[in-house]
């Protein structure tokens, strides 16, 4: 596998399922296949589960592991091409990406949306700079659109707590007091319908999301309906996609938190949510601290998610 954005990169979904339970199973059975291998992480924004996991990941694959942190320590980056570059970005993207993978084997990179130009977004610019001039296999810690490796944990949490064969699942839109990407909603979206569940997308009016990932969901503005006999309640904050409003927020409905009120509509369901999470915005610390709560094994299996996909990696080069 030379890069990870999508389910498809991953191909069967039982089958990397099983890898996954193998793993987790023994999470150091493969310790010899990343000797003296290096697994660069490298984050434009912050991060506590994906800076870990993934380190604990290639760590269990025997890799040496470096994380840089570009806005801390390290020259400022200029990204794009043809900028006088008079300011205060000292070295460039397009040198900094090829003296990177010089120095490691595989890289992993999180880039958030900046909101400033949708198509730049969309196009993954950052994230596909490193594809085309580090020379190595790349996968998303986040990218702008998308977070494979977040999604790929969730579908292994519902695998591992379903308890019929395609549950219902919805994700539902939550307020939140700034504006946040749509990359989880987006990837989660791509995800559930790969692994043919019954998804359905809930959200107020206008924070629609890009039909490229929402394909074969139902999709309606009525929370309360959706929840109706829901097995899983994916909780998250997205801002608008829609070009005239992308990355702003519209609404701050308190209404659509997730209460035990809301909860007691659903399937007796298990609460999900990424993390981190605003308590009392997105979710209350009642159902959030309740025993249909899965945000701990959901948080995880991160550390499984992105030991498949580094041993996937490793595997190819
Ligand atoms: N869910 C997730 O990616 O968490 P971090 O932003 O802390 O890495």
């Amino acid at each position: 596998m030379r890069t990870f954005l999508s389910p498809s990169d991953l191909g069967d979904l039982q089958t990397a399922f099983r890898e996954a339970q193998d793993i987790k199973a023994n999470r150091f059975r493969y310790d010899t296949l990343g000797r003296n291998k290096t697994a660069l992480l490298i984050f434009f924004n912050n991060s506590l589960r994906t800076r870990l996991s993934t380190q604990k990941a290639a760590m269990n694959l025997g890799m040496n592991v470096i994380v840089l942190d570009v806005n801390q320590g390290a020259w400022k980056l200029e990204t794009e091409r043809g900028v006088v570059m008079d300011g205060d970005k000292s070295e460039h993207l397009l040198e900094a990406i090829p003296v990177m993978g010089s120095y490691c084997d595989v890289i992993g990179v999180r880039s958030f949306a900046r909101f400033e130009n949708r198509e730049d977004d969309y196009t993954e610019q950052i994230l596909r700079q490193f594809i085309q001039y580090s020379g190595r296999p790349v996968f998303s810690m986040e990218s702008a659109t998308v977070h494979p490796l977040q999604a790929f944990a969730d579908f292994i949490t519902i695998e591992e707590h379903k308890r019929t064969a395609r549950p219902k699942v919805v994700l539902t839109w939550a307020p939140h007091p700034k504006a946040l990407p749509q990359a989880v909603p987006n990837s989660f979206a791509e995800w559930m319908v790969a692994a043919g569940y019954d998804l359905t997308i809930a959200h107020p009016e206008g924070y629609e999301l890009s039909e490229q990932f929402t394909q074969g969901a139902r999709i309606t503005h009525n929370q309360d309906e959706a929840l109706e006999g829901a097995d899983f309640v994916y909780a998250k904050n997205w801002s608008a996609y829609a070009t005239l409003n992308y990355g702003k927020v519209l609404s701050k409905d308190m209404s659509w938190t997730i209460s035990s009120e809301k909860m007691a509509l659903t399937n007796d369901a298990a609460f999900m949510h990424c993390l981190p999470v605003r308590r009392n915005m997105i979710v209350t610390d009642e159902v959030i601290e309740s025993p249909r709560s899965l945000v701990i094994p959901e948080a995880a299996n991160r550390e499984i998610s992105a030991t498949v996909v580094l041993k996937r990696m490793l595997e190819a080069l």
